[in-house]
């Protein structure tokens, strides 16, 4: 726009598009909170960038229109001129305070709300009783309170098989009835044999051991998922296979540690190559490029 002799409005700054880069980093941000942590860093970045940009801009944007050079030559010094206008330190002092304001207000909150649940958190070790009660080669469902304060909430189930010795130890396969595809529990795909169930008191209060007969692996009754006897997934929804837990024998007894899931079994029993990873949540990929997608899990 042309100015003209004694036109002294103010010219509007032009258009900016910072503040458009950094409403797209934090939306990047927020949605990465739930997908995946590198789309968060990355939204975390882009909006450091683009806020950075829009700060640098904002405060340093001049308020008027620049005179000419020969005209500002020509024009003698302002004796008692703002050399930084009070609307312009008011703009950037009611920013600064917004975000001050706004982190004050928002991350407690978040925090409290999302950090418990990406926290490792250390698993009960559960004592499922003498190993005595595990005939070698024979399958068993046992179920049990992973937290003995709790026993309503947190109890589980596992398909227990004694592996017989490997150089001189007792193993065993200790695999999780959890579906892989969205976790309901799967069943043996053959006989339950419940007149022989048993309970079994330890320190973790009362363990059901029923002797079943999985000819046929395990099945998932929700939607079809089916495994063989070592977990792998044969068919069906499920993106791997079950999770297995950790175990140790003490003092004859056989305990429970922590759940961790499996890519692939190769071989059975005591003589299986397990590929292991860290726990995944159901429907969860834990290889390939789906697995980028998901975020940490929460414990289990
Ligand atoms: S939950 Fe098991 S197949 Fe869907």
């Amino acid at each position: 726009m042309e100015e003209r002799p004694g036109d002294d409005r103010q010219q509007l700054p032009p258009p900016s598009l910072w503040p458009v880069g950094f409403a797209v980093g934090v939306v990047c941000l927020l949605v990465g909170l739930v997908i995946s942590w590198p789309v968060a860093a990355i939204g975390a970045a882009i909006a450091l960038v683009f806020g950075f940009l829009w700060a640098r801009d904002v405060t340093g944007r001049p308020t008027a229109a620049a005179p000419p050079p020969d005209e500002a030559a020509a024009r003698p010094e302002p004796v008692t001129g703002e050399r930084f206008p009070r609307s312009r330190f008011l703009e950037g002092a009611t920013l600064g305070l917004g975000a001050v304001i706004g982190a004050i207000v928002t991350l407690p909150a978040a925090g409290f709300a999302l950090l418990p649940g990406f926290l490792k958190q250390k698993a009960h070790n559960v004592d499922l009783g003498p190993i005595s009660d595990f005939e070698e080669n024979k399958w068993k469902i046992v179920t049990f309170a992973r937290d003995v304060t709790n026993p309503n909430v947190s109890r589980r189930t596992a398909f227990v098989r004694n592996n017989g010795l490997l150089d001189g130890v007792p193993s065993f396969t200790v695999i999780s009835n959890r579906c892989a595809h969205v976790g309901c529990p799967v069943q043996p795909g053959g006989p339950v044999f419940e007149k022989d169930e048993k309970t079994v008191k330890t320190d973790n209060g009362d363990v059901l051991i029923t002797p079943v007969l999985p000819a046929a692996g395990f099945i998932c009754p929700c939607h079809g998922g089916s495994y063989d006897q070592e977990g792998n997934r044969i068919a069906g929804p499920p993106v791997r296979g079950l999770d297995r837990y950790e175990f140790d024998i003490v003092n004859g007894r056989l305990i429970l540690g922590d759940l961790y899931s499996v890519l692939k079994v190769e071989g059975s029993g005591k003589t299986a190559k397990i590929e292991k990873v860290e726990l995944h949540g159901p429907g969860q990929h834990a290889d390939g490029p789906e697995s980028w997608l998901y975020p940490l899990q929460p414990p289990h």
